[in-house]
């Protein structure tokens, strides 16, 4: 932009990147006070400086086969296959939960293939990188690592080396000359990921970018980082737990919600093969509050225990806690449950946990966690070959969910008997389990009751 142009002053909000042109006392779309400030020079204004050349559709390279694997099996899965040339991804999570051990495996499972790749690290010495290479038994001269945290600079490098991939850990210690404001300031992010971005796509260098999560669970600085790249990976999982899930939460090159299960172990992060066995192992048995569910993730299904704790309150009201598990849910299912069944929860402190650290979302959890609550409160155990999976509906029904035949074959082939599910999914499965699994079809809460905890 030239200089005789008069610019208009941009106002930009340092907790959500909101954008204004004058100046707010409070940002009108996150809500923060004070958070508006003058932004001196446009966004990415350098960073579109360059005319690509218009290439024809047809022809051009870009069928998209032509995928990067990093023969990590649960890392590929979710990221479609491979990485995309000029794809930039970014890797989420909570600092301490393997984020820089996952780049420096998949750099050495790249570089393998006699690919030079560049790591830069704006968070680590060369040391303390070389440490964790040493743990990791890497020892590979592929893999080329620089402490940098000047965009520009990076950008320079890739250029002079021309490396099969970059990755850049993390983006929240990055900054661009041109922009006046401090690393890790939303403006600062944005900027350098737009620099890194214009990098990827115009030289189809992949890049893959770490960044941190803040305590509301969105990636750091912002919600328009996500938006920027092209899939988005995040890290899940609890530090004090050896197991970690890397979920996809967007992906241009491929679906969403597919995730790679793997284990923290003395050298890294190593891949799970049968992620159910592994989440059903420590699974107290006859122990009232637990049950366990078919749960399909992306093309997978994985089977997870439920567990409720339901006891009566000290106080006037009960607690609600949902640890893997939706609190709203929570809250609907209780509601449900005093209101179709006639129990008294209200003044009884309800726990809900999905064992092993995994987050399940689909609504298919609810019947677990009916039958998991119910259980705890009747103080009742569901038989330990028994697995439960549906939605339930306000008015107490249940209701069909996908991929039963999926959930049917893994319970079959971890050795369940009994498979409880609604009605209606019975009348679509494919193919009638070959007589060692019982379906036991059920409509409602009440029927449910009737089913498991009567008699
Ligand atoms: P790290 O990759 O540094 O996390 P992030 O980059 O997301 O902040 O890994 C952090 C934890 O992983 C650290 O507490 C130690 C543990 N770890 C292992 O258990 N085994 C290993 O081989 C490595 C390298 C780390
Ligand atoms: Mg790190």
């Amino acid at each position: 932009m030239s200089g005789s142009k008069k610019e208009r002053p941009l106002f930009i909000c340092g907790q959500c990147g909101y954008e204004s042109r004058k100046w707010l006392g409070r940002c009108p779309d996150c809500g923060q006070w004070d958070s508006l400030s003058e932004q001196k020079r446009p966004i990415s204004s350098s960073a579109r400086r360059s005319v690509a050349t218009p290439q024809p559709l047809a022809g051009s390279s870009g069928s998209g086969q032509d995928r990067l694997v990093t023969g990590i099996g649960e890392l590929d899965r979710v990221l479609g296959g491979g990485i995309v040339p000029g794809a930039m991804v970014l890797i989420g999570g909570d600092p301490g939960i393997g984020k820089s051990t996952l780049i420096l495996q998949l750099l050495a499972a790249l570089a393998d293939g006699q690919r030079k790749v560049l790591y830069v690290t704006g968070e680590e010495s060369a040391r303390q990188i070389r440490m964790r290479a040493d743990r990791l038994q890497i020892d590979d001269n592929g893999i080329f690592l620089a402490t940098e945290n000047c965009v520009e600079s990076i950008i320079t490098m890739a250029a002079d080396m021309s490396p099969a991939l970059l990755a850049v850990d993390s983006i929240q210690t990055m900054f661009s000359e041109e922009v006046g404001s401090a690393p890790g300031s939303v403006t600062q992010v944005r900027e350098s990921t737009a620099r890194l971005l214009a990098l990827a796509k115009s030289t189809e260098l992949p890049v893959l970018l770490v960044g941190h999560v803040t305590k509301d669970g969105a990636i750091a600085g912002p919600r328009v980082l996500e938006h920027m790249v092209d899939a988005v990976l995040y890290f899940e999982g609890d530090r004090g737990q050896v197991f970690r899930i890397l979920r996809t939460v967007k992906n241009r090159f491929g679906s969403t919600n597919e995730i790679g299960v793997f284990e923290m172990k003395e050298a890294g992060l190593a891949e799970v093969d049968n992620p159910s066995a592994l989440f059903l192992a420590e699974r107290p048995v006859n122990v009232p509050g637990s049950v366990v569910m078919p749960s399909v993730e992306g093309t997978r299904p994985i089977l997870v225990e439920v567990q409720a704790l339901v006891s009566p309150s000290s106080l006037g009201t009960g607690r609600r806690t949902a640890i893997g598990a939706d609190p709203q849910r929570l809250a609907l299912l209780t509601a449900v449950l005093e209101k179709k069944l006639g129990v008294t929860l209200f003044d009884h402190d309800i726990f809900l946990n999905i064992a092993g650290g995994i987050r399940i979302d689909e609504p298919a959890l609810d019947l677990g966690v009916v039958v998991a609550l119910l259980s705890s409160l009747f103080e009742k155990v569901v038989a330990p070959t028994t697995v439960v999976c549906g939605e339930v509906g306000l008015a107490g029904e249940i209701r069909a969910v996908g991929q039963m035949d999926m959930r049917l074959r893994e319970a079959d082939r971890l050795g369940f008997k009994t498979f409880l599910m609604p009605e209606s999914s019975r009348r679509q499965l494919d193919s009638v389990p070959n007589g060692s699994m019982e379906v036991i079809a059920v409509r409602s809460v009440q029927a449910l009751v009737e089913e498991l905890f009567q008699g």
